[in-house]
């Protein structure tokens, strides 16, 4: 398949044309793989989900997922791929929780480029290391979308942390959603029968939450986060915002604030709420939140998350702010 959508390739906005989308590849992928086998790294982000559920219909066991936790996951994240794809869909997965060679690896590491070498760099090796276990012929399997393809010429260097190494021994590369936009693998997933909860995912960056335990990352900071950020997505659920909001998400920066709590004092972490509507990630604006869900959030984060004595709301659109804060 070439790498350039055709001008005349429909656009794929219903059911109707991702069945026929999926018939196809189905068919394409059989003729490719034959008796061989796929690996792929199953990170339960879109793009590769809707691959791992595509590759699952078309080959079942003969696909492997491996789904690398890198102790940077929001809460329950893990689990729920592991629930859905060995759970569900009955896929071969390989589950590795290498959350403490991650978190070693970051230990002292404050600047977040190099935080980001290292999570991608660690990903690839672990990876590496699972597919040198395997024995037989593989194919890698990748989750590439069209903007990966448009923005890795030149434009904008791709910092997804599945950019994998060629030298790994594969046979070939199985991208069965490589000319697809955004809106058409959602479109794809939902006719595949994958939850809302999978496919309307708002994105999450490969390097996790990483860049929203800001400096160098410590376990308590990191678990502040997770809890703040299950809280945060839990009370926009109630409040019907998470499918009017693009991405939100909590942060937890490396410098603390004097509180009081129960009569004493302390000296704590503060905990960001941030959240953005965009068209295309490029710029941003910050919605206005109600006033009552915001203060039931920060009474809820005040109470229940441990080494927390203050919230804030970051009102600051993009530019000049990014929408993350590393
Ligand atoms: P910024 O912070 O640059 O973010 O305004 C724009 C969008 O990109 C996501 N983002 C990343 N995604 N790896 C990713 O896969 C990264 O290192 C990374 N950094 C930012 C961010 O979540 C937002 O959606």
């Amino acid at each position: 398949m070439s790498n350039v959508r055709p001008s005349n390739m429909q656009r794929i906005t219903t059911l109707e044309l991702a069945n026929a989308f999926i018939e196809e590849q189905v068919a394409l992928i059989r003729e490719q793989v034959k008796s061989d086998k796929v690996l792929l790294a199953l990170s339960g982000g879109v793009d590769s989900s809707v691959v791992a559920a595509l590759l699952i219909k078309a080959i079942g066991k003969q696909l492997v997922c491996v789904h690398v936790n890198h102790g940077l996951m929001r809460k329950g994240e893990s689990e729920a791929v592991i629930d859905l794809f060995q759970g569900q869909l009955d896929a071969n997965l390989i589950y590795v929780d290498a959350t403490d060679r991650f978190l070693s690896k970051l230990e002292n590491v404050s600047d977040p480029e190099t935080k980001r070498k290292i999570i991608g760099g660690e990903f690839v090796r672990v990876f590496e290391e699972e597919s040198n276990k395997l024995t037989g012929t593989y194919y890698l399997g990748q989750g590439t979308i069209y903007p990966d393809i448009i923005e890795s010429d030149g434009v904008k260097a791709h910092h997804n942390v599945g950019g994998l190494p060629e030298d790994i021994r594969f046979v070939g590369l199985v991208e069965p959603i490589k000319l697809l936009y955004k809106d058409e693998v959602r479109v794809v997933g939902r006719a595949l029968g994958l939850p809302s909860s999978m496919v309307d995912r708002q994105p999450f960056p490969g390097p996790g939450l990483g860049v929203r335990c800001t400096g160098a990352i410590t376990r308590d900071r990191l678990q502040a986060l997770r809890e703040s950020d299950a809280i945060l997505r839990e009370e926009f659920d109630k409040a019907g915002l998470t499918s009017k909001i693009w991405q939100f998400f909590t942060v937890v920066p490396d410098f603390r604030s004097t509180g009081v709590i129960n009569g004493k004092r302390v000296f704590d972490w503060p905990v960001i709420i941030r959240a953005v509507n965009t068209v295309d990630a490029m710029s941003a604006t910050v919605p206005e939140i109600d006033w009552a869900i915001l203060k039931k959030i920060t009474n809820r984060i005040l109470s229940e998350v441990k080494g927390v004595c203050r919230v804030l709301y970051d009102l600051s659109p993009k530019a000049p702010a990014t929408i993350e804060w590393e």
